[in-house]
């Protein structure tokens, strides 16, 4: 199934929990807000395009759960949620642009019914939109890899981080496809390991080659020449830097210390470019995804911890953007990619 969809029998978003992975995939459902902001927080539905589609979803829940009797009364609790939802995670842009855009859809609304379904629509649009733009963008990018290359990806751009087939990842599955022969080295991506428990997992589903290595292993394997190039995806691009999961910056140094390519793949929705790093707030997460790894404690429980769930890497780091309208290059002239969105 997708990774995150609407049971049109029960009236609820349902989602593959990616807690739970390598080790047990389950279907979870959520029917109430407050459900689908737990899973937001633990990350059981993460990944910047799977959080977009889980914001349209969360207003058209939202407008289903209303209990107001006038129309006005909806559109109050459906905006109020819509906050609820964004502030669950601040970084990742297109958990805010999913619930605004439904939010938007609902306005043309002449009563409650049309307002839950027009609701509807649109999250369901957002949904299999993000499938077609990752497809798209997963053609352009294929043009970019060769028959043999071996591509550096950190955390999980992949399918379960969108609707389905990936924007990294997704690069590698249409090259794959295109009948190239691609490996995959997948950093684990510390502290939660979207990388060893999720990319690795998705990968081998689909028998595609992959080598797992810590985080700290990246700069030694760019250096011995194991890697062509770097692919990784984006929760925000501004103006300047992209943001994407903590330590992408540091692989993104080494690439240009190395002259190996580093790529950014991400759909429009992506794209913040009315703004500039210093605007944006990174979460910070909790302590104890350091201090414990699982359930096994492994640093004093007093010690002071820095969390950032995310780092900007500068533009000048970044060789080229894949999108579902092309590739761009650098200098990345703000106008020449607003033409193209
Ligand atoms: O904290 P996460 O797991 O939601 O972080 C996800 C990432 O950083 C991904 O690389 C990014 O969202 C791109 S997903 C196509």
């Amino acid at each position: 199934m997708r990774t995150i969809d609407w049971d049109i029998k029960k009236n609820c978003i349902v989602m593959i929990d990616q807690t739970l992975l390598p080790r047990e995939y389950k279907v979870i459902e959520c029917s109430t807000i407050d459900c689908l902001c737990e899973a937001i927080i633990k990350l059981r539905v993460r990944g910047a395009p799977a959080l977009g589609a889980a914001g349209g979803f969360g207003v058209a829940l939202a407008a289903h759960e209303s209990k107001a009797s006038t129309l006005d009364g909806m559109m109050k609790d459906i905006e109020a949620t819509g906050q609820t939802i964004i502030s669950t995670r601040p970084t990742a842009v297109n958990l805010s642009w999913g619930v605004k855009r439904v939010l938007n859809a609902v306005e043309d609304a002449r009563n409650i019914k049309e307002a839950r379904l027009f609701a509807l629509d649109e999250a369901k649009a957002i949904a299999d939109e993000d499938v077609e733009k990752n497809k798209e963008l997963g053609e352009y990018g294929a043009m970019l890899l060769e028959n043999g290359d071996t591509v550096m990806t950190h955390c999980n751009a992949g399918r379960l981080a969108c609707v389905d087939w990936g924007t990294a990842l997704g690069v590698i599955r249409s090259a794959r496809a295109q009948g190239k022969d691609i490996k995959v080295i997948s950093c684990e991506t510390r502290p939660l390991n979207q990388g060893s428990r999720i990319t690795t997992w998705e990968l081998m589903q689909d028998k595609i080659p992959v080598t797992l290595i810590t985080d700290s292993m990246s700069g030694h394997v760019m250096r011995m020449g194991m890697v062509d190039k770097v692919i990784v995806g984006a929760d925000r691009i501004t103006q300047d830097a992209v943001f994407n999961k903590i330590g992408t910056y540091t692989h993104s140094v080494v690439a240009k210390e190395h002259d190996i390519p580093f790529y950014v793949a991400a759909p429009v929705s992506t794209f913040d470019f009315e703004r500039m790093e210093d605007e944006i707030e990174i979460e910070l997460r909790k302590s104890e995804e350091l201090k414990f790894f699982g359930s096994h404690q492994i640093a004093p429980l007093d010690v002071e911890v820095y969390n950032p769930a995310f780092d900007a890497t500068p533009m000048e780091n970044v060789s080229a953007i894949i999108t579902e309208n092309g590739v761009f290059y650098p200098p990345f002239l703000l106008e020449e990619v607003k033409i193209k969105i």
